[in-house]
C-alpha cells in the first residue's frame, strides 16, 4: 500500500485530457433519441430505417472495441485517441451534412467505430498515467465524462425540440472534438506502452512525473512488466496465468450492460410515457432527471473507489440495483399506466445505485486487470462484449416488454443483477492501491 502518495497535477491534467474522449462516447451515444424525431420527419423514415440507423452506432462501436485493442497495443496509446478524434471528425461532419438515409448510416457507423475505440482506449489510458493509489478516481474520470456527455445529450435535445435543428444537435460534438485535439499535443505516450517498445529512458521520464512521493525504482517497478514484449505475440492472450483475468473482465464488462443500465439511458422518455407521462415534454423533463442523478453519483464513486474500494461498491451497487428493478416492477402491476412516482423514484433509485458501482467499476476492472504487453487487446475483446450485449439489450427491450410485459421484463434484469452478484462475489479480486505489478503477481500466485 503507498498511502501517502497523491496524484500530481500533471497526472489530473492528462487524465481529463484522454476523458474527454468520454464526453463524446456519452453525448454521441444518447443524443439520437432527440434526433430520431426530426431526421424521421425530414427523410420519411420507416420504423425499420430508424431501427438500422439506432443500431448502427453500436455496431460500429462493437467492431471498433476490438480493432481499438490491437491499435493501441500495436501503435501505442496516444495515436490510438488521436485516431479515435479523426474518425469522431469524419462521422459527425458526416451526419450534419447528411442528405438521407445512406450518409446518416454512414456517419453513424464512423461514429460507432469512433465511439469502440475511445470506449477502451480513454481508460486504459488513464490507467496507466495514474499512481495506484488514484488510479480508481481518475479511470472513473472517464465515466464521470461520459455521464456528462449523455446529460448534455439530453439537455441540447430538451433545448432544440421546439426548433427540431438536428444538423446542430449533431454539431454539438464539434468542441469536444477541439478541446480534445488541442489536448492531444500537451499529453505524452504512457509509460508501460513505451516500456513494451523498448523506449525505458522516456518511460522513466514520464513516470517521475506522474508520481510525487515514491522512491525513483519504485517508480519503475509499478510499471513495467519484464516478460511484457514477449506478450505482444497473439498467444499470449490464452497462456494459462492470463485466463482469470481474461474471464473477470469479460464477465464485469458484459454483467455492466446485461443489467439492463441503457434500457433507462436510452429509453427513458418511452419508460416515463408508459408510467403515466402523458406530454412529450414532462417525459423528456424526467429523463434529465435521470442525466442528472447519473452525473451526481458518479462523483461520489469518485470519492469512493479509491477508499472503500471496488468490490463493497460492485456488491452494493448490485444488490441496490436488483432491488429497485423489483420496486420499478411491481410499480406497474395493476397500475399500468398509473405505475407514476413511484415509478420513477425507481428507476432514480436503480440509475443511482449504477453510477456508484457497475458504471465506474467495470472500465476500471479491465483496465487493470491485464497483464502489460496484451492489456489492449484484453481489454478490448472484454469492451467488445460490452458493446455486444448493448447491442442485444437495446434491441430486445421493446419486444420484451410485449412479450414479458413491463413487470416480467424488469424483474429479468433483477435476476440477472443476483447473477452479477454471485459472479463478484466468487471471482472479482480487490485491485484498490494494488501496483500493476501486484496485480500480476495475486494472479500468478493464484
Ligand atoms: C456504459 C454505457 C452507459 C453509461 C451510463 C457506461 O459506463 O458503458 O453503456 O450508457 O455508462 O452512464
Amino acid at each position: 500500500m503507498h498511502k501517502k502518495a497523491k496524484f500530481t497535477n500533471y497526472s489530473l491534467f492528462v487524465s481529463c485530457v484522454a476523458a474527454i474522449g468520454g464526453i463524446l462516447f456519452g453525448y454521441n451515444t444518447s443524443v439520437i433519441s432527440g434526433v430520431l424525431l426530426f431526421i424521421t420527419k425530414d427523410f420519411h423514415l420507416s420504423t425499420i430505417q430508424q431501427e438500422v440507423i439506432v443500431s448502427t452506432l453500436l455496431i460500429g462501436a462493437l467492431i471498433g472495441a476490438l480493432l481499438g485493442g490491437f491499435i493501441a497495443d500495436q501503435f501505442g496509446r496516444k495515436k490510438t485517441l488521436f485516431l479515435t478524434l479523426i474518425l469522431f471528425f469524419i462521422g459527425v461532419s458526416t451526419l450534419t451534412q447528411a442528405g438521407g438515409f445512406d450518409t446518416l448510416l454512414i456517419g453513424r457507423f464512423i461514429s460507432g467505430l469512433a465511439i469502440g475505440i475511445v470506449s477502451m482506449a480513454a481508460p486504459l489510458y488513464i490507467a496507466e498515467m495514474s499512481p495506484p493509489e488514484n488510479r480508481g478516481a481518475l479511470v472513473s474520470l472517464n465515466q464521470l465524462c461520459i455521464t456528462i456527455g449523455i446529460l448534455i445529450a439530453y439537455i441540447v435535445t430538451y433545448a432544440f425540440a421546439a426548433s427540431g435543428n438536428w444538423r446542430d444537435m449533431f454539431a454539438f460534438a464539434y468542441i469536444p472534438i477541439v478541446l480534445q485535439f488541442i489536448g492531444l499535443f500537451l499529453i505524452p505516450e504512457t509509460p508501460s506502452w513505451l516500456f513494451t517498445h523498448n523506449r525505458k529512458d522516456r518511460a522513466e521520464e514520464i513516470l517521475h512525473k506522474i508520481r510525487i512521493s515514491q522512491p525513483h525504482h519504485h517508480l519503475v517497478e509499478a510499471n513495467k512488466d519484464e516478460d511484457a514484449p514477449s506478450k505482444r505475440h497473439w498467444k499470449a492472450l490464452f497462456a494459462p496465468s492470463v485466463r482469470k483475468p481474461f474471464l473477470i473482465g469479460i464477465g464485469v464488462a458484459v454483467f455492466q450492460s446485461i443489467t439492463g443500465i441503457n434500457t433507462v439511458i436510452y429509453y427513458a422518455p418511452q419508460i416515463f410515457q408508459l408510467a403515466g407521462f402523458e406530454t412529450a415534454q414532462t417525459a423528456l423533463f424526467a429523463t434529465i432527471l435521470v442525466g442528472a442523478v447519473n452525473v451526481l453519483v458518479t462523483i461520489i464513486a469518485l470519492w469512493l473507489i479509491d477508499r472503500i474500494g471496488r468490490r463493497p461498491l460492485l456488491i452494493a451497487g448490485l444488490i441496490g440495483m436488483a432491488a429497485a428493478l423489483a420496486v420499478l416492477g411491481i410499480s406497474f402491476i395493476g397500475h399500468g399506466q398509473s405505475a407514476g412516482l413511484t415509478a420513477v423514484v425507481a428507476l432514480l433509485v436503480f440509475v443511482a445505485f449504477f453510477a456508484v458501482s457497475l458504471g465506474p467499476v467495470a472500465w476500471l476492472i479491465i483496465s487493470e486487470v491485464y497483464p502489460l504487453g496484451i492489456r489492449g487487446r484484453a481489454m478490448g475483446i472484454a469492451t467488445f462484449s460490452n458493446w455486444v450485449c448493448n447491442y442485444f439489450v437495446s434491441l430486445t427491450f421493446l419486444s420484451l416488454i410485449q412479450s414479458l410485459g413491463t413487470t416480467g421484463t424488469f424483474w429479468l434484469y433483477a435476476i440477472i443483477c443476483f447473477l452479477g452478484l454471485w459472479f463478484v462475489i466468487k471471482l472479482v479480486p480487490e485491485t484498490k492501491g494494488k501496483t500493476f505489478e501486484e496485480i500480476q503477481a495475486f494472479w500468478k500466485k493464484s
